[in-house]
């Protein structure tokens, strides 16, 4: 036996202003299930993450809710959480990259760094809010487009003719934050000299430690040559200041990756067997995997291994990267319902459904994957349910009911048993190299076997004759060792079918090699139902449920609770997504002030063919609701039905103006009757 391999592994910090989507899962499950396999072999495998919470969009999100950028990411960090640990994504830490052991190791990084000669400074001229008193990212200032007079556009790009230009080029510039003319300002920033490192990436980015498709998409940028690395950012920003240098933060993406050094560095506190130097300090005998999405592949394969090297840091074995998501072969979309949250999906399926469809479809390249979501009802169905569950399901009861649960020993297919055990290497490989789909498909093809063989058996046709017990017994026992090795090769993708399973076979936790042994004269548990089919009905409710989601968060923003100023950094939405929304004509029946509310009134509402109740917070600008009766508004009538501490709110009537006295509640023209439509 050779000796365990010591491995750690990330996945890409998620950023703590907003929840995880399906498209995110996709690297987490395929990190989780690859963390998994490593575990099943005996392997000493940690899996690190942390969230990303450092940057200006965090602090202008927490800004806007009104809460400090540290609570902002202590609620995002518990939500987190929770999605990760639902769909079985099993961390060993997750931690943040606002930490005590980030700062240390950030300011450590610089400061080798700038011993070693790669730091420069020099005055850089940008734009500025002279209203907000900040320097604005490209992607905050608006304007008109050089190039083709779009309005509207971003600093850095025009969405409209694809031109791309300084910000200093945009047409009437605006902030997007306050909507004040920037103004240009010059100041001192610091870079990371990254053309230092050509040399060594050069050679780095062609030594296995990239899929060839990434190391070519590299050489072009190392051909055409680096450029040095601008690390620093001015106040007001949220992150790490840099030592010595006050007012200068570091850039977002200079202490993101170390937060994979400083999650690692938290858990060593935790597990004394684990050493953080022998894992990271050069000439480290430990392997090193980033998984990634091919969006972020200059931070991970350029910067991040020269930060390393510089710093006196051994670099990563290999940085995985993997394709990005699409749902029904398009983008996911708000609109269509298939811009999916994590915790949408959990509200109506198994996680084991999704991690085996992602399974089942992920191989080594960076191809884009495709979550059909008909084909996902058919696959996990046939594949989990219809093959692997079924196998078992069809023996137990025989072992059950004609010998006290006891499995008799003996081999009733030699074949079989030979197949399954010849595979066993060939699917190892497949997890090992990240080809999942390769792996599923050798598991899927034993299933078959296993289930044609029982076919041809037919155990249940031999248990009504006289005399073929024995033969009942052997085959139902040979199709339950048959189950517990196909459940040993799919562990790493459904670790709770798996313990189920082991509940049933009433065995310890399997391990890889288990698959080399059998089960004979040995006792199982009753058999429960090991999984249920998807019911296609949860899937379309899940995609109606992301349709709400998104009308939520559009109509967050209610009369009167001073947000109503267009939101500078609000996208654009789909025509689909405007259809969506129910706007009616409705009449104020009734208006009350709510006892205990200093804000909200309560409005009963006709909307031609029912009564609505609904709070709104406009009661600043109508002192004397009762004035508010008789009087026509416009509502949002499929809003979902929110509770609140006074009730239940089934709408939103909708209003203009900044709040306090000046909310001006919207009426249709005289003549238009309740209930009717906007159209
Ligand atoms: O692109 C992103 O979502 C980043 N938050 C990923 C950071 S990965 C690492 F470098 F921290
Ligand atoms: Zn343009």
């Amino acid at each position: 036996m050779s000796e365990p391999r010591q491995i750690l592994v990330t996945s890409a910090l998620p950023y703590a202003n907003g929840s995880i989507h399906l498209g995110h899962m996709l690297e987490y499950i395929q990190t989780d299930m690859w963390v998994r396999f490593q575990k099943l072999r005996g392997n000493q495998c940690i899996y690190v993450c942390a969230d990303d919470a450092h940057g200006s969009a965090i602090m202008l999100r927490a800004e806007k809710e009104g809460i400090t950028p540290e609570q902002l990411i202590a609620n995002v960090q518990a939500e987190h959480s929770s999605d990760f640990a639902d769909f079985l994504v099993d961390f060993d830490n997750f931690h943040s990259t606002h930490s005590e052991e980030n700062r240390e190791l950030s300011g450590l990084i610089y400061s080798r760094l700038r011993e070693a000669g790669h730091i420069a400074t020099r005055s850089v001229t940008q734009y500025f809010d002279p209203e907000k008193g900040m320097f604005l990212a490209d992607r905050f200032i608006k304007g008109t487009c050089p190039k083709c007079a779009a309005e509207d556009q971003y600093g850095d790009n025009c969405e409209k003719c694809g031109a791309t230009y300084a910000p200093t080029e945009l047409k009437n510039p605006k902030s997007a934050i306050s909507g004040a003319t920037p103004v240009l300002r010059d100041s001192q920033h610091f870079f990371f000299k990254l053309p230092d490192f050509q040399a060594m990436l050069q050679q780095w980015t062609r030594s296995g430690t990239l899929q060839d498709a990434v190391a070519n998409k590299l050489a072009e940028w190392l051909d055409s040559g680096l450029q040095e690395w601008d690390i620093s950012r001015d106040a007001p920003y949220f992150g790490f200041e840099i030592p010595g240098e006050p007012g200068k933060y570091f850039y977002v993406w200079l202490d993101a990756p170390i937060g994979y050094m400083a999650s690692f560095k938290n858990l060593c506190a935790r597990r004394p067997e684990l050493d953080f130097d022998a894992f990271w300090n050069e000439g480290s005998k430990a392997e090193l995997y980033h998984f990634i999405g091919k969006d972020i592949v200059n931070f991970h394969a350029l910067f991040w291994p020269a930060m390393l090297e510089g710093a006196g840091f051994r670099k990563p074995t290999a940085v995985n990267v993997h394709g990005y998501l699409t749902v029904n072969g398009a983008k996911m979309s708000k609109s269509r319902g298939t811009f999916i949250k994590a915790r949408t999906y959990l509200d109506h399926l198994q996680p084991e459904y999704l991690r085996y469809y992602y399974a089942a479809k992920l191989g080594r390249g960076v191809d884009d994957l495709d979550l059909n979501l008909e084909d996902f009802v058919q696959k996990v169905n046939s594949d989990l349910v219809g093959k692997v569950v079924n196998i078992a399901s069809r023996c137990a009861g025989f072992i059950h009911k004609g010998n006290e649960g006891v499995m008799v020993a003996g081999d009733a297919a030699p074949d079989l048993t030979e197949a399954f055990l010849a595979a066993a290497p060939s699917i190892a490989d497949a997890y090992e190299g990240r080809d999942f789909g390769r792996a599923m498909r050798e598991i899927m093809a034993l299933a078959d076997r296993a289930n044609a063989w029982i076919a041809d058996k037919a155990p249940w046709s031999l248990a009504k004759q006289e005399g073929k017990q024995e033969e009942v017994q052997a085959i139902c026992a040979q199709g339950v060792n048959l189950f517990r090795q196909l459940v040993i090769f799919l562990k790493p993708v459904l670790p709770v079918l798996a313990a189920d399973a082991e509940a049933f076979l009433n065995v310890a936790p399997l391990t890889w090699n288990d698959h080399l042994s059998r089960l004979e004269n040995h006792t199982l548990n009753p058999f429960k139902a090991l999984m249920s089919r998807i019911e296609p009905a949860k899937v379309e409710a899940m995609v109606a449920a992301s349709k709400e989601d998104l009308l939520a968060t559009e109509a967050k923003a209610p009369a009167g609770n001073g947000e109503l100023a267009k939101d500078p950094l609000s996208a654009e939405i789909e025509f689909d997504t405007f259809a969506a929304v129910d706007l009616r004509v409705a009449l104020i029946v009734k208006a009350e002030a709510v006892p205990g509310a200093d804000k909200l009134l309560q409005l009963t509402l006709d909307i031609g063919d029912e009564h609505r109740n609904v709070f709104s917070g406009i009661k600043s600008a109508y002192p004397d609701p009762s004035k508010l009766e008789g009087r026509l508004t416009m509502m949002v009538a499929n809003l979902k039905p929110r509770k609140m501490r006074f009730g239940v709110s089934e709408g939103m009537v909708m209003a203009a103006g900044p709040g306090g006295e000046e909310i001006y509640l919207l009426s249709p023209d005289s003549g238009a009757k309740p209930g009717q439509r906007i159209k």
